[in-house]
């Protein structure tokens, strides 16, 4: 007997501006992604404000899912998907973010994506804002830093609540809400520039500025759900974070203590605020310690009270340790925390721990006790096509299947889960590196990082055994 409920939302992940490209037609405007280059910081990954002749901009093309949606459904559906979580593009909807009427055009798009899943039995699971803006909101008004973008993120949802009821039931307010507790060089690293968390024009992390646009943030989720709930009372609306488990590096008090510290502020502090419906009392003196004071005005607290969401979702990758000892920090990768001496890591650097992945979902349902989802997990690698044209992919279901194992020990600890989407299901661009050599898919994109490729897909060994996963409710996960 599989310890997967019945009803067990099985699917995918990806997010606009990685998949689809047609960046700039039937009136997109033009996003913060768009602006980046591809490759890693340390190999030159910039933002060029204007943009530039000749520069390969990885979203631009990305992997032309906005022409071969139908195809790319198709497939998820032969793998047996029952859910389907993918992002709307800002900017498709309200080119510059301040339309007081939004486009048509993108609208039908979505109607049509929406559509095409449903036609499959597929359930959509939207993502509102995945690292992904109108570029003018952030030129003008340095993106969340400022107030008014409370109103102008809730007016879009207000018209994608309004335009796919009856048809969409699970939302998410923003992707990885709580990458914004990191400091900006790490956020560079991540490729997560300027969601509007950051002094865009000086490229500098101001703390000050960073707390404040995630105020913004939080107050903009607790007025959508508040909004869409409204608007169909049968809408699931959920908070997403970038699951941030931490171990202390050895038993000293003081790396536990760290290690604590490192955790609340991490992962503890946003779902405080979306779940519980106030700031967590640990936060004031960190915000003391850094000189923050988060401005709130006046009924603030109870749009947050009012505004919890219905459910916690979360990406879940790797895992970290923390230790006072500044030298084993700096070995850490992208994500700061120090490397744990008992993992092995991927070719990018993340350590690979499918237990974290349990002792995650333990620590989150004890504290908010409601339904989580797993929308984000996955390997990112480099994939070798065989002359016969298969692509083994063992790595990648070995990945895969030790996360749902995990999951399953979690399930039988007692926690509520409904559902695990892992992350590019299709092979897309890399948010971090804007690569496409960093591979997550089940399915495989004829498209390179320099810019050749015909854009076919072929079905990876992981495609069958995901597929047979899925049949069996999470029963069968030998190869
Ligand atoms: C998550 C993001 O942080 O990690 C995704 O929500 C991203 O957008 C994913 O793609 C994997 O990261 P990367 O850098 O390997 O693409």
């Amino acid at each position: 007997m599989s310890v997967f409920p019945k009803g067990f939302l099985w699917g995918g992940a990806t997010a606009a501006n990685q998949v689809e490209g047609a960046w700039q037609v039937e009136g997109k405007g033009v996003s913060i992604s768009d602006i980046c280059t591809g490759g890693s910081y340390k190999q030159n990954k910039r933002i060029t404000p204007v943009l530039e002749e000749g520069t390969f901009y990885p979203s631009h093309d990305a992997i032309n899912h906005y022409y071969r949606f139908k195809e790319d459904i198709a497939l998820f559906a032969e793998m047996g998907f029952k859910v389907y979580r993918f992002s709307i593009a800002w900017t498709r909807i309200f080119s510059t973010g301040e339309e007081l009427t939004p486009n048509e055009a993108g609208l039908e798009f979505y109607d049509q994506v929406i559509d095409e899943c449903l036609k499959h039995g597929i359930e959509p699971l939207i993502t509102i804002s995945h690292f992904e803006m109108p570029f003018a909101l952030t030129a003008k008004y340095n993106g969340w830093v400022e107030r008014k973008l409370i109103d102008l993120y809730v007016r879009y949802a207000e018209v994608l609540f309004k335009r796919y009821k009856g048809k969409v039931k699970y939302w998410l307010t923003f992707n990885e809400i709580n990458s914004a507790t990191m400091p900006q060089g790490n956020l560079q690293e991540a490729g997560i520039i300027n969601k509007g968390t950051i002094d865009y024009m000086n490229q500098v992390d101001i703390p000050q500025l960073r707390f404040q646009a995630l105020h913004h943030q939080f107050v903009a989720s607790a007025k959508a759900v508040q909004l869409g709930h409204a608007i169909d009372e049968n809408y699931q609306i959920g908070c997403m974070l970038a699951n941030f488990t931490s171990y202390p590096l050895t038993p000293s008090p003081e790396d536990v203590l760290a290690n604590q510290k490192a955790m609340q502020m991490s992962n503890h502090f946003c779902g405080d605020i979306q779940v519980r419906g106030a700031y967590p009392s640990f936060a004031q003196r960190y915000f003391d310690e850094n000189n923050i004071a988060i401005k709130k005005i006046e009924g603030d607290d109870e749009i947050l009270a009012n505004g919890t969401v219905d459910y916690y979702t979360f990406s879940y990758y790797t895992s970290f340790c923390q230790t006072t000892d500044p030298e084993e920090l700096a070995a850490g990768n992208v994500f700061g925390g120090a490397p744990n001496p008992y993992l092995k890591a991927n070719d990018w650097g993340w350590q690979i721990d499918p237990s974290g992945l349990r002792f995650a979902l333990n620590e989150i349902y004890d504290r908010y006790q409601i339904p989580l989802m797993v929308v984000e997990n996955g390997l990112g690698a480099k994939d070798v096509v065989e002359a016969d044209g298969s692509i083994n992919d063992d790595y990648r279901i070995d990945y895969i299947k030790q996360h749902i194992e995990a999951m399953g020990e979690a399930i039988l600890d007692g926690v509520n889960l409904i559902g695990y989407t892992p992350w590019g299901c299709i092979d897309l661009v890399s948010l971090s590196t804007g690569e496409m050599a960093k591979r997550y898919g089940f399915i495989y994109v004829d498209r390179h990082d320099d810019g050749t490729g015909d854009f076919s897909r072929k079905r990876k060994k992981s495609f069958y055994w995901y597929k047979k996963v899925i049949e069996t409710n999470g029963e069968e996960l030998s190869m």
